[in-house]
């Protein structure tokens, strides 16, 4: 690959994605690598354009803090510290630093020396920036010109513009930080001398390229999930071998309304070989009985491999098997492990029995907004190409307790209204997820002179930019109020809805 990259050292901050996404904004690719692996010898074979310490939850003087080999600030590479990164390069290179007098946290007013610096360069003189900090510099290292301050802060910034290398105690990635994303392309193009050419139609086309190298005249498989991220991929696969590709779509019967078609459509004119299995009468069976979420999983996913690769088996030898890993899922953090909450797999892990030579999976190096750019590059529907994540398990999970074909049959009716209602007030514009679930209560109701003991829906719309944290949505009542009346007037066997107005954490976004 020919593209100049960015090197960005995770030392477990809360922001790195963010950061990752901003460089590529600026039109330059990027990796982010956990501190651990970041040693000499692997960013020499690397040869970035320059290298963005993140920040970090530690403080620098601690023994047990991460810490990095000062040989990095030798080897004629610019690199820019953020926060801890900041202090870290400060620390490492004989500065000091200390407790500041005083937390700083959020929305802070500092002020800049624009003319002594590379990084703030025709910008204004003070501005908001966005600090979260206890620990500070109090004096930057030899070398190092302090280029912004605040009142409690007396190094925001500083440059040694000799070696190339810059830190900044506040958060440029952050939307907060007025100008942010100019002080990081300021340090892409004027410190790392980056060309900023990184697009999707760019990457589409080496994308190609690769794969009918990499593939020659063989074979390739895909699970299509009718997702953004398989069916992007089948489609820039398309693109690159036409009908050396097969995709095999196994509707498991837990789609929402008319999407096990959708997708079936948006793909009838791809020169593609596209299998649309129908398993759903398999998989209720493999379910019957079940109300326990986990299990709900693992049995969707043991059942979907299995017809996977009984369909795999009727078309013989494949060499590739196409996997549609996006770059969040592969991306290592430089802190702990996190608790596994829920087993989310998504429908499509890896099968035993498929006889194949090797894994392919192009997206690997993309963010989630560049697969859906990439998707409208290659000329993929619009409702596709942003449609919201939908889990792999499908409606199963959506459904508490026992799952049957009544069931599922109300909450496909329930939910589309809902999805057409926020769609077509404009809202569903603001909103990451919606969908409604069926839970596994009666109460009694009375309809038109007769009672009615029927089941309660509940409505589910969250705002969120990375789904490990959320905010319910908050939906106008005349919408709410619609979305009610009409569900409960037009789906038999609903009787009453509510509004979820839980926050992720305490609770997550789905109710499985
Ligand atoms: P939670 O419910 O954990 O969901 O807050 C976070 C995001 O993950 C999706 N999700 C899943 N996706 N298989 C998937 O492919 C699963 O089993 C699964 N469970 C949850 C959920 O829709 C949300 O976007």
């Amino acid at each position: 690959m020919s593209y100049q990259q960015i090197l960005i050292i995770d030392f477990g901050g809360q922001y790195n994605q963010l950061i990752a996404r901003r460089v590529r904004e600026c039109g330059v690719y990027c990796e982010i690598m956990p501190y651990k692996k970041a040693n000499l010898e692997e960013i020499k074979r690397r040869s970035p354009s320059g290298i963005i310490f993140t920040g970090g939850p530690n403080s620098v003087y601690l023994e047990t803090s991460p810490h990095i080999d000062p040989g990095v600030f030798d080897l004629g590479i610019p690199v820019l510290g953020i926060c801890y990164g900041a202090q870290l390069m400060a620390y490492t290179l004989g500065g000091k630093v200390a407790t500041a007098p005083k937390s700083e946290y959020g929305k802070t007013v500092t002020d800049f020396n624009a003319a002594r610096s590379v990084l703030f360069k025709n910008l204004p003189q003070n501005a908001v920036t966005w600090m979260s900090h206890t620990d500070y510099i109090s004096e930057p290292p030899a070398g190092f010109e302090i280029t912004s301050h605040t009142p409690v802060c007396p190094v925001a910034a500083m440059e040694n513009h000799q070696k190339k290398l810059y830190a900044v105690q506040f958060h440029p990635e952050v939307n907060h930080t007025e100008n942010g994303t100019e002080m990081i392309k300021s340090f892409l193009v004027n410190a790392c001398g980056c060309r900023c050419d990184w697009s999707m139609g760019s990457y589409a086309e080496t994308a190609i390229k690769d794969i009918r190298e990499k593939v020659g005249d063989k074979r390739v498989l895909l699970a299509l999930s009718g997702g953004v991220d398989s069916s992007v991929l089948a489609a820039l696969l398309s693109k690159a071998i036409g009908g050396q590709l097969t995709a095999i779509f196994v509707d498991h019967g837990f789609m929402r309304k008319n999407e096990g078609d959708e997708v079936e459509e948006a793909f009838k004119d791809w020169d593609i070989n596209f299998v649309r299995v129908n398993a759903k009468d398999r998989f209720l069976a493999r379910l019957d009985g079940i109300s326990d979420p986990e299990t709900k999983r693992k049995r969707i996913g043991e059942e979907f491999i299995k017809v996977f690769e009984e369909e795999a088996g009727k078309i013989g030898k494949v060499d590739f098997l196409a996997q549609g890993t996006i770059y969040p899922d592969i991306i290592e953090s430089g802190a702990g492990d996190a608790a596994v909450i829920k087993s989310h797999h998504n429908v499509g892990g890896l099968p035993d029995h498929v006889d194949f030579k090797e894994i392919i999976e192009p997206l690997r190096l993309l963010f989630k907004d560049e697969v859906r750019a990439l998707g409208t590059a290659l000329g993929l529907p619009e409702k596709l190409v942003w449609r919201p994540p939908f889990p792999g398990p499908g409606l199963a999970i959506r459904i508490i307790g026992e799952i049957t074909e009544q069931k599922l049959e109300i909450l496909r009716d329930a939910d589309a209204i809902f999805r057409e209602e926020l769609e077509k007030s404009g809202v569903a514009r603001g909103i990451n997820q919606y969908f409604a679930v069926l839970t596994n209560m009666r109460s009694v109701g009375v309809m038109g002179d007769g009672r009615t003991y029927d089941y309660t829906l509940a409505l589910r719309a969250v705002t969120t930019t990375d789904f490990m944290t959320a905010d319910f949505a908050e939906i106008p009542y005349p919408i709410l109020s619609k979305c009610a009346a009409r569900i409960v007037g037009e789906v038999q066997g609903i009787n009453r809805v509510v509004y979820d107005v839980t926050t992720k954490p305490p609770a997550t976004i789905e109710w499985e």
